[in-house]
């Protein structure tokens, strides 16, 4: 029994960090949702400081050298400076941008940009609700909008990139726990933005 458990193929790394972080995805989905982000501008003006602060702390990921050693193109994806655009264009001043994050290992990092690039999904929901308050995808939208080649195509690319790594069961859980602070941090920072 226990040598069929040892020889078992592992899951890919995108299941593990999905069904490790399904709870806290929900209670996120809920929280932002409860926070009515797309009632009226100004509501909206809040979710956009929420996710400049989200997008900022992570940015640098995007250009570290060894992360895009391990994710090709990883460069290319931040969506920071189309927030920072979003905040413009809605007439708000884009607040002085975050600390930047430096998680512990570069597997835990790796976890932060599933959670980051995995968000676009979900961003294809918020990105009609913008459509409520005027907004679109040239106009305090940005951020949310596809990419012109689609959101699929982007994340099967991100997630192969991902599943392709030979990571041991130390990194991946790194990863997971990587993947759970991304989260938590978000939480935090849609409590300390949002009026209560
Ligand atoms: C109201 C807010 C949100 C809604 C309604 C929402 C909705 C969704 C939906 C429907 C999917 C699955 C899409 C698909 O499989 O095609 C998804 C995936 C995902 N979302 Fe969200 N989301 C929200 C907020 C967020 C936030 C704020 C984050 C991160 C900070 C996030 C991270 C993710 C991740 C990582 C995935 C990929 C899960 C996987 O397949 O591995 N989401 N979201």
């Amino acid at each position: 029994m226990n040598a069929i458990v040892k020889n078992a193929p592992q899951l890919p790394l995108t299941k593990r960090l999905k069904s490790g972080t399904s709870g806290d995805h929900d209670s996120v989905d809920n929280l932002v949702m409860g926070s009515r982000p797309f009632e009226s501008l100004e509501r909206y003006g809040y979710f956009l400081r929420l996710q400049h602060r989200f997008h900022g702390s992570i940015n640098a990921l995007y250009q570290d050298a060894e992360l895009n050693r391990l994710l090709p193109g990883l460069h290319e994806l931040p969506r920071f400076a189309a927030v920072e655009q979003d905040l413009r264009d809605i007439g708000q001043d884009v607040p002085t941008a975050p600390a930047a994050i430096t998680p512990a290992t570069p597997y835990a990092a790796l976890g932060w940009l599933y959670c980051s690039e995995g968000s676009n999904l979900g961003a294809a929901f918020l990105y009609k609700e913008t459509q409520q308050i005027g907004l679109d995808g040239e106009r305090g939208a940005r951020h949310l909008a596809a990419h012109p080649d689609g959101r699929g195509l982007h994340w099967r690319q991100f997630t192969t990139l991902l599943d392709g790594l030979e990571l041991n069961e130390e990194q991946r859980q790194q990863a997971i726990q990587g993947a759970s602070d991304a989260f938590a941090f978000y939480r935090q920072a849609l409590r300390e933005i949002f009026p209560q």
